[in-house]
């Protein structure tokens, strides 16, 4: 049997990537150029702007991927890429560069869901993951926890009724105005925030847990967001910071921030791995926790979720953070998934329904 490759392709939030990917999950090459620097500047992602970057770097990022991967396109055998959901300018750079590779080399398009991507990745990370599994995505974008059947099947059995719970880690990070210090200039809000809280003590403010009375696994952090926007203001007040001056008890902030987050993800993961359970939804053999999103890379969340996971007797794996985060591998995997199962395959004469959402 011939070892096909996928090249995918990922445009939908701030990163410009693509990956060659073969059904063996061996990953041929790979290149990415981030936004990250700008949507620093800027304070978030402008997405004209976002739109414009993916525009320059798109077909340098695809090219540089095939040469990393010492291929030419005629080597390829169907192109992946994202479709949904996310920017809608960005999507529509990717997809557009996609469907003309589509056309020029004759080459079948799999639109992929950004969100299945990033769940289905722990299959080609962990090869042994057989569905169904569960799966829980945290990024800056989305919160959510679902069975996942098959690659196109899932249940959801909760979400974020707001915000993400990396947008308002990114949220805290500004507002702290951390990314002042050098060290952190180049981090994720998320990232930055995690450093800062090893120092700090997690009880130093009491942050009350949202969504308490509602006896299901949504979850929420708006009411975080304007709580802790509160402490801020009423602690810069009580030190006299001013300009670019850094809180003294940023640390403090942050653990107490992170804490309450932590406490949240886990009381709704829990409840929803007990529902798995009551309602049967996975063989014993499949009691597996898959967590991913860029959240993912937290350190401290993944400790909390371990000890959920045994608790409940679940297996837990978080991919590596290169896997966690937006990148074209997943896109491309996802593709080869879909290849293999013959499911949302487009023939380059029928590109027109395809657009992105
Ligand atoms: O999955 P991703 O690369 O992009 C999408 O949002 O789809 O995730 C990026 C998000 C950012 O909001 C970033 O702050 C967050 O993941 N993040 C973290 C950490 N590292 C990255 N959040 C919390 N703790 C971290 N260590
Ligand atoms: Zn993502």
């Amino acid at each position: 049997l011939r070892n096909r490759k996928v090249l995918g392709i990922e445009t939908s939030c701030d990163d410009t990537a693509s990956a060659i990917v073969c059904e063996n999950g061996q990953i041929l090459g790979e290149h990415s150029i981030s936004q990250q620097e700008v949507v620093l500047r800027y304070g978030g992602i402008m997405p004209t702007i976002a739109r414009d970057l993916h525009e320059i770097n798109i077909e340098k990022v695809v090219d540089k991927t095939l040469q990393n991967a010492n291929l030419t396109m005629n080597d390829v055998d169907a192109i992946a890429v994202t479709t949904k959901p996310g920017l809608i300018m960005s999507l529509m750079v990717g997809t557009k560069y996609a469907k003309h590779l589509s056309k020029k080399y004759k080459k079948p398009l799999l639109p992929i869901h950004h969100m299945e991507a990033h769940a289905l990745t722990a299959r080609l990370v962990y090869k042994n993951i057989q569905y169904p599994f569960t799966t829980f995505l945290i990024s800056g974008g989305h919160c959510l926890i679902a069975v996942v059947h098959s690659v196109n099947r899932y249940s959801l059995l909760g979400k974020s009724i707001d915000d993400a719970p990396g947008e308002a880690f990114d949220k805290l990070a500004r507002r702290l105005k951390l990314h002042n210090l050098s060290k952190y200039r180049s981090l994720s809000g998320g990232a930055v925030v995690e450093d800062l809280a090893k120092n700090g003590n997690p009880l130093a403010f009491n942050i009350p847990e949202p969504l308490l009375q509602y006896p299901n696994c949504n979850f929420s952090f708006s009411g975080i967001k304007s709580y802790v926007t509160n402490i801020i203001s009423k602690e810069e007040l009580k030190f006299d910071i001013l300009g670019d001056n850094i809180l003294p008890n940023a640390d403090d902030i942050c653990a107490s921030f992170q804490y309450i987050i932590t406490k949240h993800l886990c009381r709704r993961l829990q409840r929803a791995l007990e529902f798995v359970d009551l309602k049967k939804l996975l063989p014993d053999k499949n009691r597996i926790l898959i967590v991913s999103g860029g959240a993912a890379s937290n350190n401290y969340f993944r400790h909390a979720f371990k000890i959920i996971c045994d608790e409940v007797g679940y297996k837990l794996f978080v991919p590596p953070p290169k896997f966690c985060t937006d990148n074209g591998i997943m896109i491309a995997w996802n593709g080869i998934e879909k290849l293999k199962t013959n499911i949302g395959i487009y023939n380059y004469t029928e590109l027109d329904s395809i657009y992105p959402m």
